[in-house]
């Protein structure tokens, strides 16, 4: 579709788009399962969380870029465009080195693992950190923060041709779940729970979870891929009903019973608050400069093959990012 170019506005940088990170949201976004997105853009929507690309004009106002200079940033909605205006508190430089593919890939889901580790959890050193999709992109992204932070990682994957993926990441053990429930090994590898478990698959991972939380450990409940069939295109409503109905609902008394706490985000509302955005990108370049944090491994697709990247994100076979290239 053609769109007359954007205007920036007071404050915003216009960026010449280079590259497009894909993300499981964008997915919902398409299937019409992402209730907020009507809320803050209603519909027709265009989809996309995260670009990279180069400054092409400045807002009046907007002081912390150069026309020419390599960006990325962070969009509710939009990204899926060769053009964008975005308010500049959303832009960062590119690191030395780093390809647009890569720029494109990194934001999202390493705002998202940040948020939950240093934000939510606080995580400390030496925390012992359940990750499940550790080969994925918040997961891998997910992995690589808990190891920088001093924590030991326990990593889940779907398949054995992921398993080197989560350990590049970082994670000290990983368990294939192709070959039998993670909740039997995970108990064998950490006997004494786990500080921190991480889950976007929902349902009946929940309760396993909460299950294996050490005393003070939080459950972390980020996304619901699991109610998807994997390799199709649409939902199944009986499976989302079905999910919706395993999903565990707990207890405030159990809780406090047990002295585990259940935690839940999205990163939507991130977007009013620049203050939390500039702590969690300063510290996450920290690490990229130390060589603690990398971008995830990319796998670029043309723009026009949209639908291709998300049959490859949906077929819960991918490791890394997918990247499309307008
Ligand atoms: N709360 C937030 O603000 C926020 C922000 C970003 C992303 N998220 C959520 O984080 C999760 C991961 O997102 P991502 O973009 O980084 O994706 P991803 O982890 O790269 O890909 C999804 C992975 O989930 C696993 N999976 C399990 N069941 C699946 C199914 N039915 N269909 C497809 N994959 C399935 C697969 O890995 P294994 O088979 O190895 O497990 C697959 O590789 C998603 O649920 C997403 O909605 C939340």
């Amino acid at each position: 579709m053609e769109l007359p170019p954007p205007q920036p506005r007071k404050g915003e940088v216009h960026v010449a788009v280079e590259a497009i990170g894909v993300n499981f949201a964008d997915v919902a976004v398409r299937m019409g399962l992402y209730e907020s997105a009507k809320h803050y853009v209603g519909w027709p929507i265009i989809p996309g969380f995260e670009v990279s690309g180069t400054v092409h004009a400045l807002g009046a106002g907007a002081h912390g870029f150069q026309v020419g200079q390599a960006v990325f940033g962070v969009t509710r909605f939009g990204g899926y465009a060769s053009e964008i205006a975005l308010p500049e508190a959303q832009l960062f430089a590119v690191p030395e080195g780093w390809s647009a593919a890569q720029a494109a890939a990194f934001p999202t889901v390493s705002l998202t693992a940040w948020y939950a580790l240093r934000e939510l959890c606080k995580l400390r050193p030496g925390a012992r950190v359940l990750v499940h999709s550790a080969a994925g992109g918040v997961g891998g992204a997910a992995t690589q923060i808990a190891v920088a932070c001093g924590a030991k990682v326990v990593g889940t994957v779907g398949s054995a041709r992921k398993r080197e993926a989560a350990r590049e990441a970082g994670a000290e053990h990983v368990i294939d779940r192709s070959q039998g429930p993670w909740q039997h090994a995970s108990r064998v590898l950490v006997p004494g729970g786990f500080d921190v478990v991480l889950d976007a698959h929902g349902a009946e991972s929940l309760r396993h979870g909460y299950e294996q939380l050490a005393p003070g450990g939080r459950l972390i409940v980020y996304g619901f891929h699991g109610l998807l069939t994997r390799g199709k295109d649409s939902p199944s409503y009986a499976r989302l009903a079905l999910g919706y109905l395993r999903t565990p609902r707990f207890n405030p008394f159990e809780m406090t019973g047990h002295n585990r706490g259940v935690l839940a985000f999205n990163l939507s509302y991130l977007f009013e608050r620049a203050d939390i955005l500039a702590e969690a990108m300063t510290e996450l370049l920290g690490w990229v400069r130390a060589g603690q944090l990398r971008p995830p491994p990319v796998s670029t697709y043309p723009l026009h093959e949209v639908a291709r990247a998300h049959a490859a994100l949906e077929s819960g076979n991918n490791i890394g990012k997918l990247v499309l290239v307008p």
